[in-house]
């Protein structure tokens, strides 16, 4: 299935992360959908959360919400659905209530016969790629869509904590006590993520992020046998994939939060047009470890949103000087997900700056 979609009347994201040179930065945030917008809230009001992503219309409405309210403003959107869609694929219970809560998580390796040996992602997670299809059209070229999902690492720390954590204790013991079941782990995880990405590019997405939330509680040399394999394996198989199923070849942007360690190397070997960074490095320094071809995506502390106008501002000021002192193509994003607390006026003057302070002739 190829849908007509309507023609682009912005295309400054996929210029950007191909690394074409643009006027200005092209901006979004992660999480841009949800909690901190009042419009979000008030579907909340009437629908869970999982019945939002399940539900074509209202995953689309919630995803169209930020692009409306920051017209002019938002370069991409992002598909509103969860990371953990991919847990429930492979047959897991997973609620929210608020954060992320699994009544069986995976306690040894014996329990993961209970996982599905086949996932139908068309059939289990056809919603999703109804509501990018529906999304796209909605848009209306507006803005590209993004597509994503959360790194293998990332919801292999889900599966087995069964939900958020401090410390990663339970899965850590997983990988340090039972390191081939944990890599064997892994990679289920991973070909589920690359048939689900895929049919993501199928439904109509133009970019794809993958998100490894949690790859900075790795040491250096963990990241290196448990993660990195995997976000190479997904990278490489879904750009044959595309290709060999006659599909756009799309951008890959991969976030892996706290990996700072390992951009040399991703930007080498890890097949990823465009890196994700938070905002414990410095653009500088991490221009100088991934070379001018990478597209470099980040990195303002979200937090700054909270320190009013000025402080954003200046954040701004300083960042966009920073991402344009050398050669190289930059997505301005927060270096994490924007927070609950925000005031929506205060994420529009963040826009405002980035428009302001990125463009080349600044
Ligand atoms: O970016 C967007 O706006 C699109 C939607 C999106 C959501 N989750 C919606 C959501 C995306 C891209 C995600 C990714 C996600 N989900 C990640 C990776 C990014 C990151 O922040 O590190 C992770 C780790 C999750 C797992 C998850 N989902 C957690 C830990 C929580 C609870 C805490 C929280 O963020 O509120 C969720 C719930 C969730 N996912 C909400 C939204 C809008 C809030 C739930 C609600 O509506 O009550």
């Amino acid at each position: 299935m190829t849908t007509e979609f309507p023609p682009m009347k912005n295309d400054l994201l996929l210029r950007a992360a191909r690394g074409e040179p643009t006027e200005r930065a092209p901006v979004w945030v992660m999480r841009q959908a949800g909690r901190y917008l009042p419009e979000f809230r008030k579907v909340r009001e009437s629908h869970e959360f999982f019945e939002v992503c399940r539900t074509p219309a209202l995953a689309t409405e919630v995803t169209a919400q930020p692009i409306r309210r920051y017209r002019g403003l938002l370069d991409g959107s992002i598909i509103f659905s969860d990371i953990l869609v991919v847990p429930q694929a492979l047959g897991m219970e997973v609620l929210m209530n608020p954060g992320p809560f699994f009544p069986e998580p995976l306690v040894t390796p014996s329990d993961v016969s209970k996982l599905r040996t086949e996932v139908d992602v068309n059939k289990e997670l056809g919603y999703v790629f109804e509501a990018i299809t529906q999304t796209r059209k909605e848009l209306d070229g507006i803005v590209p869509l993004i597509g994503f999902c959360g790194a293998p690492w990332t919801l292999f720390s889900y599966m087995i904590e069964g939900g958020g954590s401090k410390t990663l204790q339970k899965a850590k013991t997983w990988l340090f006590k039972y390191p081939e079941e944990s890599k064997a782990l892994l990679k289920r995880i991973a070909d589920v993520c690359v048939d689900f990405l895929v049919g993501q590019v199928k439904a109509g997405a133009q970019l794809l992020q993958v998100f490894d939330s949690w790859a900075g509680e790795l040491s250096p040399y963990d990241f290196g046998v448990f993660t990195f394999p995997t976000l190479q394996h997904i990278s490489r198989s879904v750009r044959q994939r595309l290709s060999d199923e006659g599909l756009p070849s799309v951008p890959l942007i991969l976030f892996a939060k706290g990996a700072n360690h390992a951009l040399k190397q991703l930007a080498e070997e890890g097949g990823y047009d465009v890196l994700g960074i938070d905002w414990c490095i410095d653009p500088v320094e991490a221009r100088c470890l991934v070379g001018p071809k990478i597209t470099l995506q980040g990195n303002m502390d979200p937090n700054v949103l909270y320190g009013g106008r000025d402080a954003i501002e200046e954040t701004v000021k300083r960042m966009s000087q920073a991402f344009r002192s050398s050669e190289g193509g930059w997505i301005a994003n927060l270096g994490h997900g924007i927070t609950p607390g925000v005031d929506p006026e205060d994420m529009r003057w963040f826009l405002e700056c980035v428009h302001k302070y990125s463009s080349s002739t600044n």
